[in-house]
């Protein structure tokens, strides 16, 4: 997704904001601009590419006060005409901007009937020219006119010629955090970008203004009264990462499980074994009274979900679902104060899961999110969070957090059957106890992670690649499957292995290898059967179990096993993707959050 960066202060804007566009690089883009003022005029750069190719462009171009913005194409193609910022016709107004406006075309139309002309095809040229068309002199007023036309979601930075001393931001649905620190101000879209700069951190919410000057930040809401806002804390395995010696953050961020696990399990079991989720206010009676559990979500949070809704449907003898949020969005769910929705969010800003919270909370369900991003929109709505203590994952392909949210699903169903009483004391403390080992068994698992790189070398001479499993297996095959395909950019998918014979098999020959995870002892046997007939028809098999394998993984609880099973298949996408020279931490076309629709 874009990324947004602003900066006001004693040094050169241009280096300040072109390296906080580079912490932004993880999130996904395909062009890179700024606009720099020195009091008298407003200069600008964009490049197509990486934000590091605006430090040639703005040699020479000095100031203390810009903006800069990391594009993730939504509206015209990645050229440097689309890129940000934005600038209104006179060059009163420049602007950048992450969301989408909905009702740009429309604005549009009525601005060129105005006389108005357009040089790119961005929704983003819109809200730089509706500045102008509005202006009567008054910043603020004029900001709070323009932002009650937009539909849709923004986060916005806008520089005014007039007021060559201050830049505004204002939001709606897209994250904004300001940063002020001794003689200088920040504007990120990602705290992370600030996080080491600003010794106050301050999140811009929905229906405020913000008036950044080099000794402060003001907030107002849109009708111009002041707002007195309160700052937010860091933890600081959340501050700036860097690679740590590691080749690429995704390694380095499947090294890091064990301690992403064991960080997320300390937050609710406490030293005698108990879970208690210091931020579930459900009442024993509400959570009895349940009669579904939905787990909505995206990509490999939806994963997480499956196991989740296996998880509780085994343990709390409730129905339970793992539905994708873009789905669950326009399936007009049956909802009621009887279900439990679980949303699930490494960043909390995913346009299609917060969409979908929304629409649960609307219907009147109960509702928990389980988040790794402390300040971020679903954390910030949901009345019931409980937090992931993955720590900042860089690598747009997930794994930590992915594994923390992995702990957080499996608590959550102990707790929930334990309180619905399917679950005795003595078979609680059993559960609790082997999830308390997990992260030892994934540290045995990480222990000679070399050994999986002879396993890349099957799938890199694979025409098609399928990841089978029954129930828990599944979906760790699901995930399996996600990690490899979007980092090595070789087709796959998941399947259910009893489907396989329903119609894939016919995909089955020696260019194909198939992935079995059969790590369910009471399963182990069936998709057994299921190898042999893929070995009948020459393909190519990896076969995954806890006893005699191609890759054997730690024994453990059934529910357990995604953790352990997904860890070698995690480094078999990351030794693939290394063999085919792929760019690993930012895959193409791919974005750490996806914030829109
Ligand atoms: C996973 O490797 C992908 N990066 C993607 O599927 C991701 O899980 C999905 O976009 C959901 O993101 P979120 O957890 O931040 O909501």
């Amino acid at each position: 997704m874009c990324g947004i960066m602003g900066y006001i202060g004693d040094e050169n804007a241009a280096d300040i904001i072109i390296s906080g566009l580079e912490e932004l690089e993880y999130r996904g883009y395909d062009s890179a601009g700024l606009a720099v003022g020195n009091g008298t005029e407003v200069k600008t750069a964009k490049v197509v590419g990486s934000p590091s190719g605006l430090r040639k462009e703005t040699e020479g171009i000095s100031g203390h006060i810009g903006i800069g913005h990391t594009r993730w194409a939504t509206h015209g193609a990645p050229t440097v005409t689309n890129a940000h910022p934005h600038i209104s016709g006179s060059g009163l107004f420049t602007v950048v901007h992450n969301g989408i406006i909905e009702n740009y075309a429309e604005l549009k139309a009525e601005l060129e009937e105005q006389g108005f002309e357009f040089k790119s095809d961005t929704d983003t040229e819109v809200i730089a020219q509706m500045l102008e068309h509005l202006y009567n002199g008054d910043l603020k007023g004029t900001v709070s006119a323009a932002l009650s036309r937009f539909k849709g979601s923004y986060a916005l930075g806008i520089m005014c010629r007039d007021y060559p001393d201050c830049i505004v931001c204002a939001k709606l649905s897209s994250p904004l955090f300001a940063g002020v620190s001794r003689g200088c101000v920040y504007l990120a879209s990602d705290v992370s970008a600030i996080a080491g700069k600003g010794d106050r951190i301050f999140r811009v919410n929905d229906g405020e203004i913000g008036i950044l000057k080099k000794d402060g930040l003001k907030i107002f809401d849109l009708d111009g009264c002041r707002i007195r806002k309160s700052e937010i804390k860091i933890k600081a395995f959340d501050r700036n990462s860097d690679k740590g010696g590691y080749k690429h953050y995704m390694l380095k961020e499947i090294t890091e499980q064990p301690a992403a696990v064991r960080r997320t399990l300390s937050e609710f079991i406490n030293e005698s074994g108990r879970i208690k989720f210091k931020g579930l206010h459900l009442t024993k009676q509400e959570i009895q009274d349940l009669d579904q559990i939905i787990f909505v979500a995206c990509g490999s949070a939806y994963h997480v979900g499956t196991v989740g809704a296996y998880a509780c449907e085994k343990l709390c003898k409730k129905h339970a679902r793992a539905v994708i949020a873009s789905e669950f969005r326009y399936m007009h769910p049956y909802l009621d104060e009887k279900t439990l929705v679980v949303i699930i969010s490494q960043s909390g800003e995913t346009a299609d899961t917060l969409a979908a919270m929304r629409i649960a909370e609307k219907k009147g369900a109960k509702i928990i999110g389980i988040v790794n991003v402390e300040n971020s929109t679903i954390a910030q709505e949901c009345k019931n969070v409980i937090m992931t203590r993955a720590g900042k994952e860089v690598a747009v392909a997930t794994t930590k957090a992915y594994s923390a949210q992995l702990a957080v699903v499996y608590a959550l169903a102990i707790r929930l059957a334990e309180i619905s009483g399917t679950l005795s004391r003595r078979e609680t403390a059993e559960y609790v106890a082997e999830l308390k080992a997990v992260p030892d068994k994934i540290e045995i698992l990480l222990s000679d992670i070399e050994k999986y790189k002879s396993f890349a070398d099957i799938a890199d001479s694979s025409g098609y690649i399928c990841f089978i499993g029954r129930g828990f297996d599944y979906c760790a095959a699901m995930e399996a499957s996600l990690k490899l395909k979007e980092i090595s950019y070789i087709p796959c998918e998941a399947y259910a292995a009893g489907e396989l014979k329903h119609g894939t098999i016919s995909l089955i020959d020696r260019n194909s290898l198939t992935v079995a995870l059969c790590c369910q002892e009471e399963l182990k046997q069936k998709t057994e059967s299921n190898v042999n007939e893929v070995r009948a028809r020459n393909g190519k098999t990896i076969t995954v179990s806890s006893s005699d394998g191609d890759i054997v993984i730690p024994k453990t609880l059934d529910i357990f096993t995604p953790s352990l099973e997904v860890i070698p298949l995690q480094l078999l996408a990351y030794y693939t993707a290394l063999k085919r020279g792929c760019p690993i931490d930012k895959p193409r076309n791919l974005a750490k959050s996806v914030t829109v629709e």
